[in-house]
């Protein structure tokens, strides 16, 4: 597709953001699924919504494109209220939902020629446009195959054809890769960069920080229905977790060590992963050396990483139990 061609798509008021929150709240009965959440997508940005489990981010997407009413604040996306204007903004957006939701007893090419009507692409367009994108995301030698027979990377590809028949101004994209192999993401990754090139807006939503890192250009953090923190990956990880990281095997007495070391020192924080136990902050040095009298010293050395930054902010592992 053209540059052009997308760029005209993107939004009509140059300058003015594709999306505009302003204190944007959901409430389901007594729970508070987002918060007073502001945030704006500049035109041809990536942009990312990270989060744990539960933190609201499919809520404030689901209110963007129409398909949930928000309790509170104000929203546009294009310029236009997804309260009152849902079809309109509908018809410029492509949506990659957290789940699949296709219809598995179709046939591939059937059930995108299916949907290439749905959402208006003239008939002589449709044939064209659904092999360019199976093409695209490999699923051409596919196309006869029922969806059911997919494998979960073919068939989250086939969710992006379904997004981008329409060639949205807007891709929003509900964690994309969960549960994909890395040859798949990698291949998700291409496509994505490829939209951004040609103008596309992307909004993402992802539990992979090595994702984040790589696609936006801006990101927020949300936690409990809040954002708690804004900016460029590289611009957090400076902000919030400048330097090193030491990981320290896992042995016996090491976290006692550290639980004695705060109480000297609070300047440092650690969390647990399969590598051993990250420890960082301004007091780090003074924590390696306590640690190493007691024979206890760094496997490794690393820079810090968004995984950092995401662990400080919401104070809790990836995935958690929300
Ligand atoms: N339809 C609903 N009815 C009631 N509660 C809901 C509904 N949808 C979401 N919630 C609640 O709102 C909160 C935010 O959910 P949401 O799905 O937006 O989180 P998320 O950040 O997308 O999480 P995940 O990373 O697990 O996808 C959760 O407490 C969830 O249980
Ligand atoms: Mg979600």
């Amino acid at each position: 597709m053209k540059a052009t061609e997308m760029n005209s798509l993107s939004n009509d008021a140059s300058g003015s953001p594709v999306v505009e929150a302003k204190d944007l709240r959901k409430n389901f009965g007594s729970v508070q699924a987002v918060r007073g959440a502001s945030f704006s997508i500049a035109r041809g940005e990536c942009f990312g919504l990270l989060g744990p489990n539960g933190a609201g981010k499919s809520t404030a997407i689901r209110i963007l494109y129409g398909a949930t009413s928000r309790s509170g604040g104000s929203l546009t996306v294009f310029g236009l209220d997804p309260a009152r204007e849902a079809r309109e903004i509908k018809k410029r957006l492509g949506v990659v939902t957290q789940e699949n939701a296709l219809d598995e007893d179709m046939g591939v090419r059937a059930n995108m020629m299916m949907y290439a009507r749905c959402v208006g692409l003239p008939r002589a367009d449709r044939g064209k446009r659904v092999d360019e994108l199976l093409g695209a995301m490999s699923l051409d030698h596919r196309s006869n195959a029922r969806i059911r027979d997919l494998s979960g990377g073919m068939q989250r590809r086939l969710v992006f054809v379904r997004a981008l028949l329409r060639q949205p101004g807007l891709l929003v994209l509900d964690e994309p890769t969960t549960g994909l192999d890395p040859a798949v993401r990698l291949h998700m990754w291409e496509r994505v960069r490829e939209l951004k090139d040609t103008g596309t807006t992307i909004l993402l939503t992802t539990h992979y920080m090595d994702e984040a890192e790589r696609l936006c250009d801006r990101l927020v953090i949300m936690n409990e229905g809040e954002i708690k923190a804004e900016g460029a990956p590289r611009e957090m990880i400076e902000r919030y977790c400048p330097g090193t990281v030491a990981v320290f095997p896992k042995e016996a007495g090491l976290r006692e060590r550290l639980v004695t070391a705060a109480a000297e020192n609070p300047d440092f924080s650690w969390f647990e992963d399969r590598a051993g136990i990250n420890v960082r902050g301004p007091g780090l040095a003074a924590v390696e050396s306590f640690l190493g009298h007691h024979g206890m010293i760094p496997r490794i050395l690393r820079p810090s990483t968004l995984e950092d930054v995401f662990l400080e902010i919401t104070g809790r592992e990836l995935g958690g139990d929300a």
